[in-house]
């Protein structure tokens, strides 16, 4: 069911869509939705949370409690319910979809599927013969041992509910097992006792490609679109710096794709439900390609096309949600880079912003998140360049430039206002408007030909025989990308220390 026509929000003739999770890609979704006069009701579980801030509506509750979520979608009524994260009680939505009280975005299957690392990796590997990395479940601390032998070392275990790289673990050898065993209960969000035990992928770099399904003016019928791939890296499971478009091999590219339309497709009926923008999360090593998992709903890495696209993937998810025509035209290389809270305070400060937007090649988000902790992110620096390189540069540089600063930062923190080099536009250049305004180079990237509905792909090929023993590992634990060349591209600073307290992201 798609909006024919859009009315006035708070009226009786208001397109509604209810949030579950206002994080900072709720807050831009939101932001996307209003700007088509759709009224948005923003749902967490903590007041104040950063869409909260911008929606219509505001409703605090605990998300995994089914009676809560059914409660509010009655309350409401929303045409859409959008979960923006993992932790909600997907039974609610099942009822809310079966009962057709709303369209659940994508669908109740695809939150379910992708909120349970079993269900997602069964889906792939077995129904729809993706490619992944060898794998196990285990439900004991001796199933896991003996999952762990069969895999190899070294190995990754991860409890099949949990986010942000929460409780997971590089296995090197069997004397890691029983710390490992220890993590994943701690770290996972439901006490299942459930683990999965991965081989350890030695990939050259790892993408999120941001898929959309969304339908197709010319047919009337969902297509597939993809955005250029995203590069990123990984710090203990949480993403802190992205950049697009990451280079990629044509052949690694191709079945990139066509894992990207297979997934993204599973999570709709291929017909009219499973619209959005789905976030494919993807290891590369040489040509081959692995599927890791997919969030379906914006990603936290692609924060970068707020700078890098035409329309940012909350624009398109907003787009796709509610039928209408996407584009994913890129316009300028860029780069993010995430700001962590850095200390554990209630309404914290920034400083340093002003010193940060010096270039103009750079923009910031600041969420407004109530509550900081050491490594709670609390915002993104976002940058565009002629490379990626010198964008990844200038994204971690104004994000170190940010500085948070504890409630009490007066009696600490002189204020000290120095000047702005300022870039004047030119008046003559009306090329391109944002950039002008931003007062950067834009980048042309010729208009490519709308996407159509992916054609039935060749099979990417299955990484050989029984479960793959990785290489050996010189060092556990997340890597940089390396580009094609075998270069590594200069790192920013050494991540700061610390871990986010389980259910907050
Ligand atoms: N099998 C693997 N081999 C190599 N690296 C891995 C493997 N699994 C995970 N990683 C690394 O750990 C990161 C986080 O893993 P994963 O995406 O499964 O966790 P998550 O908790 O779902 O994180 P998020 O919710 O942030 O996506 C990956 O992006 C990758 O860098
Ligand atoms: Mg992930």
């Amino acid at each position: 069911m798609v909006a024919k026509v859009i009315g006035t929000p708070l009226s009786p003739t208001a397109v509604k869509v209810l949030l579950l999770g206002s994080g900072e890609l709720g807050k831009e979704v939101t932001i996307a939705l209003q700007r088509f006069g759709v009224e948005v009701i923003a749902v967490d579980r903590y007041a104040d949370a950063p869409a909260h801030q911008v929606a219509h509506h505001a409703e605090v509750i605990d998300m995994m409690d089914p009676d809560q979520v059914r409660a509010v979608i009655d309350k409401h009524r929303p045409h859409y319910v959008l979960p923006e994260i993992e932790a909600i009680a997907t039974e609610a939505l099942e009822r809310v979809e079966a009962e057709s009280i709303a369209e659940v975005i994508p669908s109740a299957k695809a939150v379910s599927a992708t909120l349970n690392r079993e269900r997602i990796r069964r889906l792939a590997d077995e129904e729809l013969g993706l490619p992944t990395s060898p794998y196990l479940f285990a439900g004991s601390l001796e199933e896991m041992r003996a999952a762990a032998g069969s895999i190899g070392f070294p190995c990754v275990v991860k409890p099949v509910m949990s986010s942000s790289g929460k409780g997971q673990s590089v296995l090197r050898g069997p004397e890691d097992v029983d710390a490992a065993w220890e993590a994943a209960r701690t770290g996972a969000r439901v006490n299942n006792d459930r683990v999965i035990v991965e081989g350890f992928v030695e990939f050259d770099y790892e993408i999120t490609l941001l898929t959309v399904r969304a339908v197709d003016p010319a047919t009337g019928r969902l297509a597939t679109y993809f955005c250029d791939p995203i590069g990123h890296r990984q710090v203990d499971g949480d993403y802190v710096e992205s950049w697009q478009p990451q280079p990629m091999s044509p052949a690694a590219y191709d079945i990139a794709r066509s894992i990207a339309a297979r997934i993204a497709t599973a999570m709709g009926d291929g017909v009219a439900t499973g619209r959005g923008v789905f976030g494919v999360e993807l290891f590369i090593k040489g040509d081959e390609v692995y599927f890791s998992e997919v969030s379906p709903r914006p990603h936290d890495t692609g924060l970068v096309t707020m700078a890098t696209q035409r329309l940012s993937e909350f624009e398109l998810h907003a787009r796709a949600v509610l039928g209408l025509p996407v584009n994913t035209i890129a316009r300028a290389p860029g780069a993010s880079a995430v700001i962590y809270g850095e200390h554990e305070d209630t309404a914290i400060g920034f400083a340093g912003v002003a010193d940060a937007l010096a270039d103009p090649d750079v923009d910031l988000r600041l969420f407004g998140k109530p509550e900081s902790y050491a490594r709670r992110r609390m915002g993104v620096a976002v940058a565009t360049a002629p490379t990626i390189e010198i964008a990844r540069e200038k994204a971690t540089r104004a994000a170190g430039l940010v500085t948070p600063l504890r409630a009490d930062h007066d009696a600490e923190t002189p204020t000290e206002i120095k000047p702005i080099p300022q870039t004047a536009p030119s008046p003559a250049d009306d090329t391109d408007t944002e950039a002008m305004e931003a007062g950067t180079q834009a980048i042309r990237v010729p208009e490519r030909p709308i996407r159509r509905e992916a054609p039935p792909m060749p099979r990417p090929p299955m990484p050989q025989g029984p479960p793959q023993r990785p290489g050996p590992m010189a060092q556990p634990g997340p890597r940089g990308p390396v580009g094609p060349g075998g270069q590594r591209p200069a790192g920013p600073p050494p991540p700061r220390p610390g871990r986010i307290p389980p259910g907050m992201s």
